[in-house]
């Protein structure tokens, strides 16, 4: 019995122990200033991308949050303003669920942007439990995770162009690699919906699209790079509840677990901001990071036959002309 007990909790340490060294402590050190620079975060009320906004805005950026809620984002700007001590961040609304929004916003932005030099494609959710769709009639993740950023990506990039040097940083995540390659034949889970394979393949497009538009974006000086922040405690697990159908109890003791050894939002957006500011990543481009540092990734997300199958579809269902 307390043998037992005694394996149980040092089973829990080294299980503690291994998170907090593979996901625990990790501080992007460089003091890069952005000052005169424009950056968009989509989705920075919340989370990875309310942190990544935080420390660009101390850099001196621009920073524009694009969210889709006016009330979560208004508070969100305000304690990004105060955390930062910069005034220079503003809220633009943008729904990535809707194409029209997608449009609009990117209209918004030419109308009253000089510039954009860092685009983070960072929104995205895991769920809900059952399947659901946008506004456009795509299952939520592709739609949200993958399509709407697609299509803001390439209304916004003749604004990057014209800012060159620029960078694009997709926030993608290492569950990828979960799936042996795009579910081409049943790309919005109707045949079979399950919120973590969806998920992956969801964010399997985002890496297949980012290396597709890093060989688009040859002899240019934009740069675009995809990465895993880390499994980090963020409302990335606001459906998990729902999923587990738990008691409230031990809702609550499995949300504490989870904040005691997984990183925070501020550590998941170090990988994001080395991205988004290290002068040494200025012409790295096509890359998958993790922790800061180049990753291999798997096969399928390498596939070139598979990321231009992957384009040629995201552009005819967004409705883009080649
Ligand atoms: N947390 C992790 O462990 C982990 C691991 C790997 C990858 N990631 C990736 O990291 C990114 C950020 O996630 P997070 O952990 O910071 O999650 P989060 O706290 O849930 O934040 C997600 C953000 O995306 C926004 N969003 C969702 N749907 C949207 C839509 N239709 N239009 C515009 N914005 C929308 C949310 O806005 P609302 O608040 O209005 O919903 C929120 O601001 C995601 O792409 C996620 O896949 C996270
Ligand atoms: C890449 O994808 C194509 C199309 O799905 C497939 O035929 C090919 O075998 C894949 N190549 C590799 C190296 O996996």
């Amino acid at each position: 019995m307390i043998k037992s007990s005694i394996f149980m909790i040092v089973l829990a340490m080294i299980i503690y122990g291994y998170f907090t060294f593979i996901y625990g402590r990790l501080e992007y050190e460089g003091s890069e200033r952005l000052d005169g620079k424009t950056v968009i975060i989509t989705g920075a009320n919340t989370g990875i991308g309310k942190e990544a906004a935080i420390d660009l805005a101390r850099r001196g950026a621009r920073v524009i949050c694009a969210c889709r809620s006016k009330s979560r984002g208004e508070a969100a700007i305000e304690d990004i303003k105060k955390t930062s001590g910069s005034n220079n961040v503003v809220l633009m609304m943008l729904d990535l669920g809707s194409l029209k929004s997608v449009r609009q916003f990117a209209k918004d932005i030419y109308a009253k942007e000089e510039r954009l030099d860092v685009l983070i494609n960072n929104a995205g959710l895991v769920g809900p439990v059952y399947r659901d769709t946008t506004k456009d009639g795509f299952e939520r993740m592709i739609g949200v995770n993958h399509l709407g950023h697609f299509l803001l990506t390439d209304l916004l990039l003749d604004l990057l162009k014209k800012s060159q040097p620029s960078r694009i940083v997709v926030v993608s995540s290492g569950s990828h690699t979960m799936v042996p390659g795009m579910n081409f034949d049943d790309l919005m889970s109707e045949k079979s919906y399950s919120v973590l394979t969806t998920y992956a393949y969801s964010k399997l497009a985002n890496v297949l699209f980012s290396f597709e538009m890093s060989r688009r974006l040859k002899g240019t000086s934009v740069t675009i790079n995809s990465l895993h922040p880390g499994v980090v405690m963020t409302e990335v697990f606001r459906y998990f509840e729902d999923y587990l159908q738990l008691p409230s109890f031990i809702n609550k003791a499995l949300r504490w677990m989870l904040s005691a050894v997984l990183r925070d939002a501020r550590q998941g957006a170090q990988t994001v901001i080395c991205l988004a500011v290290d002068k040494s990543l200025q012409s790295v481009s096509g890359q998958f990071f993790e922790e800061c540092e180049i990753y291999e990734t798997s096969e399928a997300a390498t596939n070139e036959t598979e990321a231009k199958m992957l384009w040629d579809i995201s552009q005819k269902l967004v409705n883009l002309s080649p």
